[in-house]
């Protein structure tokens, strides 16, 4: 048996908002087409995980309308919205099988026993499960307890996957890999997926679309390579990247932006004296002699195997520190950034400038 989708559908927020004594989201809208993966991401706090509930239906919105398919499901309780998610605390029944986990939720829906059969089968062999069927919880991996939690979302085949942190609970190279095969699952399924995750590489590589969320709001909503490369804020540029974008304080004067003693000569569209910030990623700086550059002070280079990260300051001011990160370089005693890679943000509300 093939795994296969039973009908279209997106996911629709409208105006959704949810009033907590002293916490306030929202105001959220979001439009994610059917069949697409979105990431949420953002630091701890920032609302991720009551989205996906309001979504559930495990809270209530205080205002707004959200919308499955083309049903809207304010009023529908939790187990008729068919969405099936999946807890970073997935909690396998532990006196069961990996089988009978897999069967369990579609024996409570009453499914009868030969579809039951075929559609475990099946999801077991997507996710190499198949030679684990009558061991318990107990007896498989961190990786493989994660894969039986995956599977018995699957073998529901619901119109739309939440999964909130899936894989916060496997070491970094299990979460490489299952990464990787819940990307190819998701190009099989072409299932609707909301993915939530703290983790910026889970964020970028999965996702059609990325949902930056900060406090509560909607920062950015894009693709992972615009996300990146056209930041809307400051928030967002520093968020995404690993090691984070460096930002330099500066003041725009005539000829550019002053930063320490120096000025870079960089177009700005504000007015000398005021305050701005210069934001560049550490890979896009460089000891190869350009245009653009600024006197460093290197303080560490760490060796990280292909690469070097070079940890230093704008000479003379400690307090404006700088990362590069490059390959074979030496560092030298000045810095060179490449032109078309540097940002200028705001340095008031962080909204970028150019
Ligand atoms: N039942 C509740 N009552 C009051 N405040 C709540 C409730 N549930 C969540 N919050 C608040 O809502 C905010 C968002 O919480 P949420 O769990 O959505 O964050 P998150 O982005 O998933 O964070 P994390 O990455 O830590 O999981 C937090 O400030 C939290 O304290
Ligand atoms: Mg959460």
């Amino acid at each position: 048996m093939k795994l296969t989708k039973k009908q279209m559908s997106g996911v629709r927020l409208e105006s959704i908002t949810k009033q907590w004594q002293n916490y306030t989201l929202g105001t959220i809208d979001l439009d994610i087409p059917d069949g697409e993966l979105w990431t949420f991401v953002g630091p701890s706090g920032c609302g991720k995980s009551t989205i996906l509930r309001l979504i559930a239906g495990l809270e209530e919105a205080t205002t707004g309308n959200i919308y499955i398919g083309d049903r809207c499901v304010n009023h529908v309780p939790p187990r008729d919205r068919d969405v099936a998610m999946v807890f970073q605390n997935y909690a396998l029944y532990p006196h069961m099988t990996v089988l009978e986990n897999l069967s369990f939720g579609l024996k409570m829906r009453k499914i009868d026993p030969q579809t039951r059969r075929d559609r475990v089968l099946a999801v077991a062999q997507s996710l190499g499960l198949e030679n684990l069927l009558q061991r318990k919880p107990a007896q498989l991996s961190g990786g493989q307890q994660q894969r039986v939690a995956l599977g018995r979302a699957i073998v529901r085949q619901p119109q739309v996957f939440l999964l909130d942190e899936p894989l916060s609970n496997l070491d970094a190279q299990l979460r490489d890999s299952t990464r990787a095969e819940l990307k190819l699952l998701h190009q099989q399924l072409q299932t609707t997926m909301i993915y939530v995750t703290h983790d910026q590489t889970e964020a970028m590589t999965l996702a059609d679309r990325i949902v930056v969320l900060d406090q509560g709001k909607i920062q950015q909503i894009a693709s992972p390579e615009a996300i990146y490369r056209q930041p809307i804020n400051k928030m967002v540029a520093t968020f995404m990247g690993n090691p984070p974008m460096n930002i330099l304080p500066g003041v725009a004067v005539a000829d550019g932006v002053k930063i320490g003693d120096e000025v870079l000569a960089l177009q700005t569209p504000v007015a000398s004296g005021q305050a701005l910030d210069v934001g560049v990623r550490p890979e896009d700086l460089t000891f190869a002699p350009q245009e653009l550059s600024l006197p460093i002070t290197v303080k560490l280079t760490e060796l990280l195997g292909a690469e070097k990260l070079v940890h230093g300051y704008v000479q003379g001011f400690p307090s404006l520190e700088l990362l590069v990160k490059t390959k074979h370089q030496d560092p030298g005693e000045r810095i060179y950034f490449a032109p078309d890679r540097v940002y200028l943000f705001d340095s008031t509300t962080g909204r970028r400038l150019d």
